[in-house]
């Protein structure tokens, strides 16, 4: 059995995916913890009715920040760090501990839309407004670089007429929660 730990800073509608995956037996793994940057989001609450344990951890100074972490981390021995929404940057140490072992996931076709200032609603308005007929999500390995590492996998969606940030977001949200649990499954399976 595999160790998750979730990174999350917002509703946390893709940790609750993964929640209900290992629920329904689709993913053998325990979620040892979740680690969030926000005392007052949705992700906090999720973990609570779930009892999950949390840690809120200021993410500033950075080496204090890893050094807190890699603390937890004796603790929640986590086999995969998975990101979900979680909007501040993975101290270098711990990328570098974690070869291949921690996972975002990003709603947009990488290479495309990635990097920083590329999340949220900023990346569906700039695919909109670049014309794009299609868009998506992507799970990729972590590297010292924003959304720049290995791809792993991603699906696609229709960019439809008439659609706006929000729409457009919603239509990807839904396969985020299909393709996250995926790519979890076929990590803990094989690694
Ligand atoms: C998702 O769109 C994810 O791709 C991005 O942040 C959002 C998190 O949504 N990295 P949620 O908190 O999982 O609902």
């Amino acid at each position: 059995m595999k160790n998750l730990v979730v990174f999350a800073s917002g509703s946390g509608s893709n940790f609750q995916a993964i929640i209900d995956s290992i629920k329904k037996e689709r993913i053998q793994a325990s979620i040892t913890g979740l680690i969030t940057n926000k005392a007052d989001i949705g992700a906090v609450e999720r973990a609570k009715k779930n009892s999950i344990p949390v840690r809120v951890m200021e993410t500033e100074p950075e080496h204090e920040f890893a050094n807190n972490l890699l603390r937890q981390f004796e603790k929640w021995t986590p086999d995969f760090i998975i990101l979900a929404g979680f909007l501040k940057k993975i101290p270098d140490v711990i990328i570098k501990k974690f070869p291949d072992r921690i996972i975002n996931i990003h709603p947009s076709l990488l290479p495309k839309y990635g990097g920083k200032g590329f999340y949220g609603k900023h990346v569906h308005r700039a695919v909109i407004e670049a014309g794009e007929t299609e868009s998506g999500c992507t799970v990729h390995y972590v590297n010292e670089e924003y959304d720049q590492g290995d791809i792993i996998d991603q699906i696609k969606v229709p960019v439809l007429p008439g659609d706006t940030p929000d729409t457009l977001a919603a239509r990807i949200l839904k396969q985020e929660h299909q393709l996250l649990p995926s790519v979890i499954k076929n990590l803990t399976n094989q690694k």
